[in-house]
């Protein structure tokens, strides 16, 4: 009898050691079966009393051995699982729930003037024309007028390719006036953004490279008439419609006569006073009537076809439009200049 019920526990302790619970619910049933209130371990301590006493001890001692070793077990066993279905909720991917936001950057200052200026002159007919800042120097100066002993060309303002004396960095996107003249026959009306490079000392206030739009607009009879009227609408558009303009002679090699276009800043704080050198008018751009020895470097014939050019510079546009006061600001992009433009367009 007693040999019986040795061999009854010993088998429990053997099925407890050879279980292999793997889902959740095998794991339950192996805590109901050997760890819960019911459980087949706990009558066992009951059979005690059959045993003849000098065996008690041992017997005893049998079966608290297998109650153990099913708590342990059942211990292993919850933890596994447990960590187990953590797992898995982390790998679970919930296809309903709303995107991560992808966090927008801002257009920079410059671009966002620069299509300002592109926007007004498409509206008018005039088609975007970009070409290469490394530039040959006939396209830069020579078909743009500019005789050999400009002092334009000095070394000290142009930026020439290393052992060249003849490709450099575009000085202005006049070059662009050249490449246009030569590649396309009148009626030509273009508007010419782009970077441009000048050897100056950087400050405040200028910048070794800056960007510049250029206008063209090349056909019989056009006259100085139209070109005012253009950049009076361009002012108006970009300055508002109540913008005053005057233009003042100036002197550029490519343009007979030459002018500068001035907008009425007005006088109404001090900074008025000292980016307008107190007189209220602010200068924009420069331009003039195309000169005929310039349409025919391009091969277009003078008697026939005039026309009329202009080119601004776009850093000092974009400073007045959002008070900038520093153009080297415009080159370092430090993101939180950068993101002061985040709803810009
Ligand atoms: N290229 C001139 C400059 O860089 C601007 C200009 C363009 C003037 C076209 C007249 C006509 O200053």
């Amino acid at each position: 009898m007693s040999v019986e019920i040795f061999d009854k526990v010993k088998k429990v302790l053997e099925d407890i050691e050879s279980a292999v619970p793997k889902s959740q619910e095998e794991v339950e049933q192996f805590r109901i079966k050997y760890v819960g209130s019911k459980n087949v371990i706990k009558p066992l301590f009951g059979e005690i009393r059959h045993i003849p006493n000098e065996l008690k001890k041992e017997f005893g001692q049998l079966v608290n051995t297998v109650k153990q070793s099913a708590e342990t077990k059942f211990k292993t066993l919850k933890e596994t699982i447990e960590a187990e279905s953590e797992n898995t909720e982390a790998r679970q991917i919930d296809l309903t729930a709303p995107g991560e936001p992808v966090a927008l950057g801002s257009r920079h200052p410059i671009s966002t003037t620069m299509n300002r200026i592109i926007d007004i002159f498409t509206r008018i007919g005039f088609v975007v024309a970009e070409d290469r800042e490394i530039e040959d120097d006939w396209h830069n100066f020579t078909a743009m007028n500019t005789p050999e002993d400009h002092p334009a060309r000095d070394m000290q303002d142009t930026f020439y390719l290393m052992n060249s004396a003849e490709m450099l960095l575009r000085t202005h996107t006049s070059s662009v006036q050249a490449r246009v003249m030569t590649s396309q026959k009148p009626p030509i009306r273009i508007i010419a953004p782009g970077r441009v490079y000048r050897n100056e000392t950087v400050s405040a206030r200028s910048h070794c490279q800056f960007h510049q739009v250029e206008g063209l607009y090349i056909d019989e009879n056009v006259s100085f008439a139209d070109m005012k009227q253009t950049l009076l609408y361009f002012a108006q558009e970009m300055y508002g419609p109540d913008t005053k303009i005057r233009l003042r002679p100036s002197y550029f090699p490519f343009t007979e006569p030459s002018a500068e276009m001035d907008v009425y800043w007005g006088l109404k704080d001090e900074t008025d006073y000292r980016i307008t050198k107190g007189t209220g008018w602010l200068e924009v751009l420069g331009c003039g009537m195309v000169d005929p020895a310039v349409l025919s470097n391009c091969g277009i014939d003078p008697d026939r076809y005039t026309g009329f050019a202009f080119g601004m510079g776009i850093e000092r546009q974009a400073m007045l439009l959002y008070r900038i006061s520093d153009i080297r600001l415009l080159f370092e992009n430090d993101v939180r200049f950068l993101n002061q433009f985040k709803s810009t367009l």
